[in-house]
């Protein structure tokens, strides 16, 4: 029954009453979404019944269920990036997935009362794409870029009697992508309601202008919107370690109209470092009187760093250069839909591996993802545009530069500035506008706004167009230079840059399917294969760029370079080079971690290189080659050790070492390599040393007998009962001595019971088109990977998956609270 005025007035009253320590309410709007896809001219209208509807949560991606039909994203075009000179016919260049067209999201608003002085704001994480937010049939916002985060304050058009109607229309154009970019609602949407002087979003600005092992200052400004003729407001702040204990206080008279300024010191501070990522809270309350208005709170981290001529980057006083994989936004077989349980995977893959840094290209990032590097340790280069003014798709960003970069940009600042793991703001990448002689004023202008709303971080962009980035000015411009794939450029570009460093803004784009060999294993530019697979000899790569062993030298030998970011982290949905015209690949091999988040090859090589913490040493290929005896199948060991030996049945194929800097072949320097074994079934075996001659490790392959069972593998056993948590189960078919039977391509059924269920499943094949949300699959190179997923209740969860002619595989993880 809806409420009588009186009575909606009395407790819209009540609320404003002296306020309560609660008074800030945030609720993520997950459940309750209606969803329909194709327009809905009436949609918007409070009165528009949605009951046929699909009911869903959010984050959601309309367009990760597929199905995969290269009709979906089929384009005539050139892509000048990648050198073609004339147009061809390409499909699954974004994914193969349809995520163009029209999406609608309804849901009803349950708003607190929010009394005169109170507020309600929608926060949107990011909208895939231009959205148009309705309350109550009203559009009350448009933001087109659908990775950016943007907030709207919707009390004025909300009804004190309720109901209040939420809709949001989505579009994506074909042609406005180089990659996937998922559909829909895919992050995060927020309900956040005040009841009277507040910190607005993303209102505080918290730096540490002074840091040491003894002390640091940190200074906070904070904005608070206050009624009008509010007087008398105090600000309280509280910093707490992570302990939760107070370090230092201050409490401030609020100056309206302007950001408060508080000032501390932090005695003996923790430092923040990917290697110790402590985390520091800003408490900071509104006052009137005794009474708590607002309160809100500001996570940061204590840490220093500096970008120094001739000396490269220091981070609190320590140099290091960048250990980076550049990441796109999807999850895989999960798709661009936000999880936090899975960020966490693949930067718990990617720390073991050593690296320390992540550019999140060419967009901004999840929120999620930033509070993840803050707590697990990566700094961050947070990017934004992947197009300026010039187009590199029809319907890319272009269309919306004039209008929009600005706001684009204060709100990607504004958003991300108190995070210690962002480190540097990254304004582009290849650009097409670094050929154009306002190219510079463009860049000159951008920066200006990341300065202006941060001071305290370097701005970068990816360059490609190097005689262009030189000719007309650009890289002179920018704090840092960013390199894309130039390592044979550094020595040259050094002597032309005043900034006195340079970075591999994007490096190797080194191609390999997991699992997959080809002979003879030597380097190969843009090299196909009848399957569409690429060689895991780590030795194909494309027109621009290279295997990782060039620009390792480069990095090694150049004390101005500031470190790397590799082409990729992780395989992503699109952008299938070298088969951007061979349908049905339609992920990209650019990978160090398949799109399923198991690791190639690649990843020991970077392992090796990164992580010195651990011993490393991996053996390639594997060992089963029915039909090969007797002929050369090259044996590679990456491995930190300085040298090591090889046995085939026992017998040695010599001592291989690292060849010492200057030497002529890169590979000689980072990988041993023995390019004469002949293939005979049995066992490789491979023992590394250190530069003493002492023992690191060892590794064995053997050749594997008839596929006999199914083995299952979790990254964790424990999860938490909270519905999100996910737990990524690997499954081998093995002989039944163990041994992986790297050829079996069985399709794996699984079955999910207890306190958990089946989420989603991906094999790391880019050509296949089986779905991802299916409890079945087909394995590649033997193994695949299935994600299970907690429930709300603790209890066991039982995963069993089993095949035609093979022993089921089984394994018990345990959800708890
Ligand atoms: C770069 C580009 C990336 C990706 C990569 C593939 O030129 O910045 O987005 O396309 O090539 O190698």
């Amino acid at each position: 029954m809806p409420l009588t005025k009186n009575l909606a007035a009395a407790l819209l009253l009540a609320a404003s009453l002296p306020a309560a320590a609660q008074s800030r309410q945030e609720t993520l709007l997950i459940s309750n979404w209606k969803f329909t896809k194709g327009d809905q001219p009436n949609g918007a209208k409070p009165e528009f019944n949605d009951a046929k509807w699909q009911t869903v949560r959010v984050p959601h991606d309309w367009a990760i269920s597929g199905p995969f039909d290269g009709k979906n994203d089929q384009q005539v075009v050139k892509i000048e990036q990648n050198g073609e000179k004339e147009a061809s016919l390409k499909s699954g260049r974004t994914g193969g997935l349809p995520f163009v067209g029209v999406g609608w999201y309804r849901r009803q608003l349950t708003v607190p009362a929010l009394g005169k002085d109170g507020r309600a704001v929608l926060l949107f994480d990011g909208a895939m794409s231009n959205a148009r937010v309705y309350i109550n049939g009203k559009e009350v916002m448009f933001w087109p870029y659908g990775y950016n985060s943007f907030s709207v304050d919707i009390t004025p058009h909300l009804s004190a009697k309720g109901p209040n109607t939420l809709a949001v229309r989505l579009e994506n154009q074909p042609e406005a992508s180089r990659w996937y970019p998922g559909a829909g609602l895919y992050r995060n949407v927020h309900l956040i309601t005040t009841l009277g002087a507040h910190v607005p979003v993303w209102g505080t600005y918290l730096t540490t202008p002074e840091v040491s092992t003894s002390s640091a200052k940190v200074k906070l400004k904070t904005k608070v919107d206050a009624p009008a003729g509010a007087k008398g407001l105090k600000l309280q702040t509280e910093l707490r370690d992570a302990k939760g204990t107070v370090v230092a206080r201050a409490t401030t008279d609020i100056v309206a109209g302007a950001e408060t300024e508080q000032d501390f010191t932090v005695a003996s501070p923790k430092l923040w470092s990917p290697e110790t990522p402590t985390m520091y809270t800003a408490e900071t309350k509104v006052l009137n009187g005794s009474a708590v208005q607002d309160t809100y709170k500001t996570p940061f981290g204590i840490r220093s760093f500096k970008f120094e001529k001739d000396k490269g980057f220091s981070l609190n006083g320590q140099p290091r250069k960048f250990k980076g994989v550049c990441n796109h936004h999807d999850l895989g077989p999960l798709g661009s839909a936000i999880n936090t349980a899975a960020l966490r995977h693949q930067l718990a893959i990617l720390k073991d591996m050593g690296c320390d840094a992540i550019r999140t290209s060419h967009n901004m990032p999840a929120p999620e993802l930033m509070q993840l590097c803050d707590e697990m340790g990566f700094m961050v280069m947070v990017e934004s545009f992947d197009e300026w003014k010039s187009p590199k798709v029809k319907n890319g960003y272009s269309q919306y530069f004039d209008q929009w970069v600005e706001k684009d940009l204060t709100n990607m600042v504004h958003r991300d500035r108190n995070h210690p793991s962002a480190i540097m703001w990254s304004i582009g990448n290849e650009v097409p506008d670094q050929s154009s002689p306002n190219g510079p004023a463009i860049a000159k202008r951008l920066q200006d706004i990341v300065h202006r709303e941060d001071p305290t971080r370097p701005v970068t962009m990816g360059m490609d167009r190097y005689d262009d980035d030189f000719k007309y000015g650009i890289a002179a411009v920018l704090d840092i230079p960013g390199f894309n794939y130039k390592p044979m450029r550094y020595a040259d570009a050094i002597t032309k840059l005043p900034q006195g460093f340079l970075l591999g803004s994007e490096t190797a784009s080194t191609v390999s399917s997991r699992g997959v060999y080809k002979f003879p294993a030597e380097l190969a530019k843009d090299k196909q294969y009848p399957d569409n697979q690429s060689s895991s000899y780590d030795l194909e790569y494309c027109r621009w760029s290279q295997i990782p062993d060039i620009e390792f030298a480069a990095q090694d030998d150049l004390p101005y370079a500031l470190g790397e970011f590799v082409w990729t982290g992780f395989d992503y949905l699109g952008e299938p080079t070298p088969y951007d015209e061979k349908w049905p690949s339609h992920s990209s091999y650019f990978g160090i971690i398949d799109l399923a988040g198991q690791p190639k090859d690649r990843y020991y090589l970077y392992r090796a290189r990164w992580n010195p913490s651990q011993p490393t040493v991996h053996l390639l290929p594997h060992w089963t080659w029915p039909g090969r005896e007797g002929q050369v199948t090259p044996v590679f060991c990456y491995t930190n050790g300085a040298s090591a030996e090889l046995f085939v049945n026992g017998k040695s194929q010599g001592r291989q070492t690292k060849a010492a800097a200057g030497a002529t072949d890169p590979q000689t320097r980072y990988r041993l390599q023995w390019k004469n074994v002949v293939y005979q079934p049995g066992t490789i075996k491979v023992v590394a040393y250190d530069a003493q001659g002492k023992t690191i490790g060892t590794e064995e392959v053997r050749t594997a007998g008839a596929p006999h069972h199914i083995k299952l593998v979790t990254d964790h056993s424990k999860l938490a009962a909270d519905g999100q948590d996910l737990a990524y189960i690997t499954a081998r078919v093995e002989d039944a001595q163990g041994n992986l039977c790297p050829d079996a391509t069985h399709e794996l059924r699984f079955a999910v019971s207890g306190a958990g269920s089946f989420r989603a499943i991906g094999n790391g094949d880019a050509t296949n088109l089986e779905a991802f949300q299916q409890p079945q699959m087909h394995a590649f190179q033997g193994q695949l990977v299935a994600i299970v997923q907690a429930g709300d209740k603790a209890g066991a969860v039982k995963v069993k998956a089993s095949a035609a002619g093979l022993k089921d595989g089984e394994l018990q993880l345990t959800a708890g609270k």
